[in-house]
């Protein structure tokens, strides 16, 4: 019997009731070419592809519409962008105010997304700890409730709504990789498809350079990450937290790191093979599935979902690419 999680599964059945008239039912795509590679039949349900450019809208949403909007006069949130994004659009649906609070270094599309539906931006260094203390100074400041964009439980039953919808999509499937920051979207998904399909496997991906959910895992204890994390994946630069660690440590069957070259050849291929403009979180998943690990402890699986979790690139920023091309020439 698993102990009380912040999340049930009605609670993300619930979710999924109140967002889904708002947003797009996102597709699963497949690639022949990219099964030959992994040696399995992926899946890969399109999270780049729905409203602001990422899964976050869900759990946002949901957030939103979870408040006492008579009494809750404007929403707050830290965000490295795609939370923001998301809460900005999902304020704006609710007509309330939203303030985001957004590291000085996130991607200058991600910022210009949030100002684009309507958000103010409070600026704060890139660390964990400035993000909480400007947020709350924010909150006191404006009074308004601050939507945590990973541990708060509306927005893990939001994100989790990605399983039951990919489940309906793909029956079959027999696992599940998932990107990993702050884990809303992993606790959310694992907790909805662990209670539909008790024998279907949730497994991580996470950057080695920002791997504090593999070492929770490994100890059995919550191991934040000492440092902000340095990592192309900037979706995931940051760590799980108390919410979302009972429900991984418990529900999550494994968790792998890739490394930051792993991340960028699977985000190419992503490109290439597929033509889908994901953005690099989004490579986690592949370049999961084909690094030597999970390729070795994994073979009795053969159909697998990937979340594409995201598509806001930075096209500004994408001088890896060039070092990429020139390292697969030579
Ligand atoms: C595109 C993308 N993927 C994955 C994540 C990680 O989600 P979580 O913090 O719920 O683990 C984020 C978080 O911002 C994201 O923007």
């Amino acid at each position: 019997m698993n102990p009380p999680y912040c999340v049930t599964l009605g609670d993300v059945q619930e979710a999924h009731r109140q967002i889904q008239g708002f947003l797009h039912p996102t597709p699963v795509m497949t690639s022949s070419s990219l099964d030959a590679l992994a040696a399995r039949k992926l899946f890969f349900k399109c999270e780049l592809l729905q409203k602001t450019g990422s899964f976050k809208i869900r759990g946002a949403l949901n957030a939103v519409k979870s408040l006492p909007l008579d009494t809750c006069t404007a929403v707050v949130t830290h965000s490295s962008g795609n939370h923001g994004q998301a809460l900005a659009l999902a304020a704006q649906i609710m007509g309330i105010p939203a303030h985001v609070v957004v590291p000085t270094i996130a991607a200058q599309c991600k910022k210009s997304a949030i100002l684009g539906y309507g958000a103010l931006i409070v600026n704060c260094e890139p660390s964990d700890k400035s993000r909480a203390e400007v947020a709350a100074k924010t909150v006191q400041k404006t009074g308004g409730v601050l939507i945590h964009p990973n541990q708060d439980p509306a927005v893990i039953a939001g994100q989790g709504t990605i399983g039951l919808e990919v489940l309906q999509q793909v029956p079959g499937l027999e696992a599940l990789v998932i990107p990993v920051g702050g884990g809303g979207m992993l606790a959310g998904i694992a907790v909805a498809v662990k209670a539909i399909k008790p024998d279907i496997k949730v497994y991580a991906a996470e950057p080695l350079n920002a791997d504090d959910c593999y070492r929770s895992k490994m100890n059995g204890i919550l191991n934040p990450n000492l440092h902000s994390p340095i990592t192309i994946a900037d979706g995931v630069r940051t760590s799980i937290g108390p919410n979302t660690w009972p429900i991984i440590r418990d529900l999550v069957d494994d968790v792998f790191v890739v490394t930051e070259d792993e991340i960028k050849s699977a985000t190419r291929l992503i490109w290439e093979r597929m033509k889908l403009m994901i953005e690099p979180t989004a490579g986690l998943g592949l370049a999961t599935i084909l690094s030597s690990r999970f390729q070795e402890e994994t073979k009795d699986i053969q159909i697998i979902g990937v979340v594409l979790c995201g598509g806001n690139v930075d096209l500004s920023s994408i001088d890896w690419l060039k070092e990429q091309l020139s390292q697969s020439s030579s």
